[in-house]
């Protein structure tokens, strides 16, 4: 369909500042859906179905964050990160550990620590998404990932 070609084809703002962070069914992820220590996978919105949407949504203690995690982007324990590995682009999985593992190559993020790069070929860190939640605890963005998504990016 035309969609679907526009979708492929997109390249403006994946989020931006307002957009619900949504899960595979479209339904609104609120500050209900993790507890601490799970992860899963949410979507834009407005874009769900561009290349560059997933996102993995995470919980822990505040914490436990360190290193490089923008504190001002994590709300109630949640923080979201790129789910696009920026080694060559696989989706990374393990969504319910630390580390986050791509499946192609063995690269690691820790996301507890800005998803830094702990393991494998990953040139670079998992970009964070900057969320914040609404009066009623729906997560949105504030605004779009904080550095490119995917490989090449820099
Ligand atoms: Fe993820 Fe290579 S694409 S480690």
């Amino acid at each position: 369909s035309l969609t679907e070609v526009f979708e492929q084809e997109y390249t403006g703002p994946i989020y931006s500042e307002g957009v619900h962070l949504v899960d595979g069914d479209g339904n609104r992820v609120t500050t209900e859906a993790l507890d601490y220590g799970e992860g899963m996978t949410v979507y834009p919105a407005t874009h769900p179905g561009i290349a560059k949407a997933p996102t993995v949504l995470v919980r822990y203690e505040e914490s436990e964050y360190g290193g490089e995690t923008r504190m001002d982007s994590v709300v109630e324990g949640y923080a979201a990160y790129s789910k696009v590995c920026t080694h060559a682009g696989c989706m990374v999985g393990g969504e319910d550990e630390n580390p986050l593992v791509c499946p192609c190559h063995f690269g690691k993020y820790d996301p507890t620590q800005g998803a830094a790069v702990v393991g494998g070929p990953p040139p670079r860190p998992l970009p964070q998404l900057p969320i914040t939640q609404t009066e009623n605890g729906e997560l949105i963005a504030i605004g779009d990932f904080e550095a490119p998504v995917g490989a090449g990016g820099e």
